[in-house]
């Protein structure tokens, strides 16, 4: 499986851990962000990391920047992404069952790196379980549709 990750300024050292812990796992890793600390824009890296699971490039993709909201609004414009914010493993777990997850977020400033690594973790190792959250994962892209 292919991965995209993502980051602004605010999570280089983060981005750097959750990459080598996610090679480490045997995933293939696709590094979109910055990797300098000078300040710069998370919208645009946000639409990046969008765009490329949207086209295919990667399979899902980790969004990280000081909180994972910002970078997160930016990803979830492009038409097709659903990215989640997740502070803790059990929204980690449940975004996948319930929303079909593409992109997982969070933040440098808000959870240490264990937690990080323990959030990407229970995020790839859950199942979208499809049925009903199907139909409603459906009805947020005809929200996409209506716009
Ligand atoms: C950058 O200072 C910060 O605003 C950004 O990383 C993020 O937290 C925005 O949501």
């Amino acid at each position: 499986m292919k991965i995209g990750i993502g980051n602004d300024h605010a999570a280089v050292e983060m981005k750097k851990e959750i990459m080598a812990y996610l090679e480490s796992m045997g995933y293939e890793v696709v590094n979109y962000g910055t990797d300098e600390n000078a300040s710069c824009n998370y919208p645009e890296y946000g639409e990046k990391v969008g765009r490329a699971v949207v086209d295919g490039d990667v399979d899902c993709a980790v969004l990280i920047c000081g909180t994972g909201v910002g970078i997160s609004i930016a990803a979830n414009k492009v038409k097709g992404v659903r990215a989640a914010v997740c502070s803790d493993t059990a929204t980690a777990r449940l975004v996948k069952q319930h929303n079909n997850a593409n992109i997982i977020a969070f933040g440098q400033r808000i959870v240490g790196i264990e937690l990080a690594k323990d959030i990407v973790k229970a995020y790839l190792e859950a199942e979208f379980e499809g049925g009903r959250h199907q139909t409603r994962v459906d009805m947020i892209h005809e929200i996409e549709n209506r716009a």
